[in-house]
């Protein structure tokens, strides 16, 4: 009578373990799962990946909502107390609006110009360093983390009702 009820507490806890894996299956990945903010679904990238201009030959580059959402992470950091909602608030004239970007010299619409400039910022006519803006040294954010911010900014200026005109959405 001993073998029966081991065997039966042995099947017992190969069923607790089996359900345990399940739930641990389960839950583990979407825990791990990045989130993704509910501005960067909504307004940047609904389809879950977004086409950004890449250069100024018509090239573009598809950034996902997870990266979009890295670079709103580093955006908010380390951009947003000048630049909140896209506008320069020391400098409202030279906004982050596609407009501004793109009337530059040379022209920041484009994610190798923006990088660009945040390397190296210029004045707006491009004749000269500006120490205004923030500079973006590689041993600060590597080339990956740069695009991604300049991804968000660039998308934010195409897709987020009154960017760089309305005092702080966010
Ligand atoms: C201390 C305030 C400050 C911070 C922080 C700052 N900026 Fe700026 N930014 C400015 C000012 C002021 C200008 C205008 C400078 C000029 O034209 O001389 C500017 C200009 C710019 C421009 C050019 C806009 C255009 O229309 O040509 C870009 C792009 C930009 N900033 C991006 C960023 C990003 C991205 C960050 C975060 C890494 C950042 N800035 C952080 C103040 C700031």
């Amino acid at each position: 009578m001993v073998f029966p009820s081991f065997k039966a507490s042995i099947e017992r806890l190969i069923s607790i373990v089996c359900v345990l894996c399940v739930v641990w299956c389960s839950i583990v990945p979407a825990a791990r799962a990045e989130a993704i903010n509910p501005d960067v679904k909504r307004y940047l990238a609904p389809e879950g990946t977004a086409a950004v201009k890449l250069d100024d030959r018509g090239n573009t580059r598809e950034f996902s909502a997870e990266a979009l959402t890295r670079g709103r992470a580093l955006f908010m950091e380390n951009c947003a107390y000048c630049h909140a909602n896209g506008l320069t608030l020391p400098f409202p004239a030279v906004s982050l609006t596609r407009e501004d970007l793109a009337g530059a010299t040379p022209p920041r619409d484009n994610i190798q110009a923006f990088v660009a400039y945040l390397r190296y910022p210029m004045t707006y006519d491009g004749s000269e360093e500006t120490f205004w803006c923030r500079e973006v040294p590689e041993s600060w954010l590597s080339r990956e983390q740069i695009e991604e911010l300049a991804a968000f900014t660039l998308q934010s200026a195409e897709k987020i009702p009154g960017w760089g005109t309305v005092p702080s959405r966010f």
